[in-house]
């Protein structure tokens, strides 16, 4: 995964998204296809049909693969920072205003317990706000993610400190609501 400096710098630095995915995620990679050739969402899928002793493993990597996929592919300072088309009214239909929505994601960002991430998942047709501890992904609890925010410390220590409020300020600066209104079209589709 390759994503340009000019992208989040300087939100983020290039030192904590070096580290975040040449080290950390490729970690994720790496230890999942020591473990299985399935995709990654296959794999949480399907996690039953694995041995029971190898489950825990294949879990905790395809998540880190998948979370780490959409935390990166959403990062773009240059992209639109607010929802325009049909994610938009979804939202204000359920959170009043875009600002509404942003506060009410930080409120339940700051409730995580640990490492982890806030989503912002699609669940029976609905959107909905939850927090997902380590690596679980909302797949395997049948709800299909929209947009993550990585809370671990890795994602923000070497720029933000302790802050992690100034970091998920800054994340709200980086989303590319492009790439996530193209996720919702996609998951509303059928
Ligand atoms: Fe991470």
């Amino acid at each position: 995964m390759f994503i340009p400096i000019t992208n989040y710098i300087p939100l983020l630095s290039e030192e904590t998204m070096n580290l975040h995915i040449q080290k950390l995620y490729k970690g994720y990679l790496d230890r999942l296809k020591n473990l299985t050739t399935d995709d990654p969402l296959k794999a949480v899928l399907n996690i039953s049909d694995y041995p029971i002793n190898k489950r825990g493993q294949i879990l905790y990597n395809a998540g880190g693969v998948l979370n780490h996929e959409l935390y990166f592919e959403e990062l773009n300072q240059h992209g639109s920072h607010e929802p325009k088309k049909k994610l938009k009214a979804t939202i204000e239909k359920k959170y009043g205003t875009f600002e509404n929505f942003k506060q009410e994601f930080i409120r339940i960002s700051n409730q995580l317990v640990g490492s982890g991430y806030t989503f912002l998942v699609l669940r029976n047709n609905d959107l909905d706000i939850v927090n997902m501890s380590n690596q679980e992904t909302p797949y395997s609890y049948d709800m299909v993610p929209i947009m993550n925010i990585d809370l671990w410390e890795h994602a923000y220590y070497l720029d933000y400190k302790t802050d992690k409020g100034k970091y998920i300020e800054a994340f709200f600066k980086l989303l590319d609501f492009d790439v996530i209104e193209n996720r919702y079209e996609q998951a509303t589709q059928n």
